[in-house]
């Protein structure tokens, strides 16, 4: 069993398969193009709802150990137990958004030198599969789904709060039953259902079932609307800061700051997926690193920007609300730029929503290529041409939890999900380098072991400032994926059943890569 565990894909085998004339994607890329797919892919819905929960904290109003941060009860014992609850950053927050755009620069790189060296297009499954073996790609996948699916409920959640606020200043209100959701940690459950957020990503997966593309126009187009969106806040915005509110900058000290960084995470999630287009890059070497810092460096100094202004205008322990941005341009009568800045928002929303999908469904698709899941997941759909039985249950499967939970919860759940997978890529490639030091890699990642350690140690402290409650939720989650693996995956995978056939070109001995 434990062979099958580490058994993993033949690189040579699937570089030379993506090497064939009919399957080589055009090398194009440059830095720039580059950077635009990074911001892209990282702007959505957080920095528009995240920043306001992230500032001004939580008060615990049922003290429980739960819902302290785990670094905190780490450091403190029982005194972490909420009698605060969640730390605030409070204007601080633009210090948690720099520090976090630099904890991923050092993820990235990682991730950069692992997809220069597998430079198949594919996601860090595809990578790991080909190089630690089916066990960690299956509990690299099963994370992905966190990061896509999970994150998708939390934009879908944040997508709905901004249209009841816009229908909101024309006067028109939701009743609370189809308008909230069905849980929030403050109040506990209530017989309610965020309809809004379910309907969202219910529309969109008919139209990904139906064969909508992902266009790069579109994508463009959508992209520069969410940057107008945010400039237009700060720039309008930035007359009414009022400094006195920036004071404290740091309310809740290293604690507050650090507890937002986790938070804000979220804000960053998407940047790799720029690594995933190594294999269609000019020069490797020098624009994957470059693409992966400056679209991470372009988004740090709009979310900064955001964040200051936002803090400014408002003190900051006002800002716990589903769509801090639009209530704080309407709290201070600005409800024409509200309207503007919202319906940016939105479209931005819109679009993130639809390209985690379309990941979501394609990752689905490859692990049941695979055999680790149940071959109806890899159905093409005779007509439309699209995975469409992993779109439709994609779609459920964020439709509903997005019409039952608040976006804190869900953000949270993929903040740690995507964390711990970022620190595997990490290990990864100091496992890599040890193991297969000679492996071309068009790709290092500079003063190697420092940064993916360093990369490590920066997501583990981010991870501890999520709460316990978030780390119970993370295990049971990765107690489900192991008893998945085990019960079904490890019996179906086609890399088992090629190797117990004695099929070399698909399989590669754990010995053979070590
Ligand atoms: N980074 C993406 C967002 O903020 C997930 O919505």
């Amino acid at each position: 069993m434990a062979s099958q565990l580490f058994q993993t894909k033949n690189i040579d085998q699937l570089i030379a398969d993506a090497e064939r004339p009919d399957r080589r994607l055009k090398k194009t890329l440059g830095w720039v193009s580059l950077t635009a797919l990074g911001i892209g892919a990282i702007i959505g819905s957080g920095i528009f709802i995240l920043t306001g929960t992230a500032a001004a904290g939580e008060v615990d109003r049922y003290p429980s150990i739960l819902h302290a941060p785990l670094l905190s009860v780490l450091i403190h014992g029982s005194h972490a137990v909420g009698v605060n609850g969640r730390p605030g950053a409070g204007p601080g927050i633009a210090l948690s958004f720099f520090i976090v755009a630099c904890v991923c620069g050092l993820a990235g790189l990682c991730y950069a030198e692992l997809a220069s060296m597998i430079p198949i297009a594919g996601s860090a499954y595809t990578y790991t599969y080909a190089t630690l073996g089916e066990f960690i790609a299956w509990i690299i996948g099963w994370d992905l789904i966190l990061e896509y699916a999970v994150s998708n409920m939390a934009v879908a959640v944040g997508f709905a709060a901004y249209v009841n606020n816009l229908l909101g200043t024309f006067g028109i209100r939701i009743p609370d039953a189809l308008g909230l959701p069905a849980y929030d940690p403050a109040i506990g459950w209530k017989l309610r259902f965020n309809l809004l957020g379910f309907l969202i990503v219910m529309f969109l997966t008919v139209l990904l079932v139906r064969g909508i593309r992902e266009s790069a126009g579109a994508n463009n187009i959508m992209v520069a609307i969410k940057l107008v969106a945010i400039v237009v806040f700060c720039v309008v915005a930035s007359h009414y800061v009022h400094p006195s509110n920036w004071k404290p900058f740091m309310p809740n000290g290293w604690q507050g700051v650090l507890t937002g960084g986790a938070i804000v995470f979220f804000t960053y999630i998407g940047f790799d997926s720029v690594s995933t287009a190594a294999e269609e890059c000019k020069n490797p070497k020098r624009d994957m690193p470059l693409g992966i810092l400056c679209s991470l460096g372009v988004c740090a100094v709009f979310y900064v920007a955001v964040a200051l202004v936002l803090t400014g205008i408002q003190h900051w322990d006002t800002l716990n609300n589903a769509a801090p941005v639009a209530n704080a341009l309407e709290a201070i009568g600005l409800k024409m730029t509200d309207r503007w800045v919202t319906v940016g928002a939105l479209m931005g929303m819109v679009s993130s929503i639809l390209v985690f999908q379309i990941g979501q469904a394609r990752i689905w698709f490859a692990m049941a290529r695979d055999g680790l899941l149940p071959k109806a997941f890899a159905r093409v759909h005779p007509k439309y041409r699209t995975p469409d039985y992993a779109t439709w249950v994609a779609g459920f499967f964020v439709a509903i939890p997005a019409g039952i939970f608040n976006i804190g919860t869900l953000a949270d759940l993929t903040n740690i999900g995507t964390l711990f997978a970022f620190i595997l890529v990490s290990v990864a490639v100091l496992v890599l380098r040890k193991k297969q030091p000679d492996r071309p890699r068009s790709f290092r990642v500079p003063l190697s072991p420092v940064i993916p350690i360093a990369a490590v140690a920066f997501c583990f402290i981010l991870m501890a400032s999520l709460t316990v409650e978030n780390w119970l939720r993370f295990v049971v989650w990765l107690l489900i994926g192991q008893a998945i693996y085990f019960l079904y995956s490890r019996h179906h995978s086609e890399l088992r059943l090629a190797a117990a056939a004695g099929d070399r070109s698909v399989t590669a001995a754990p010995a053979e890569n070590s």
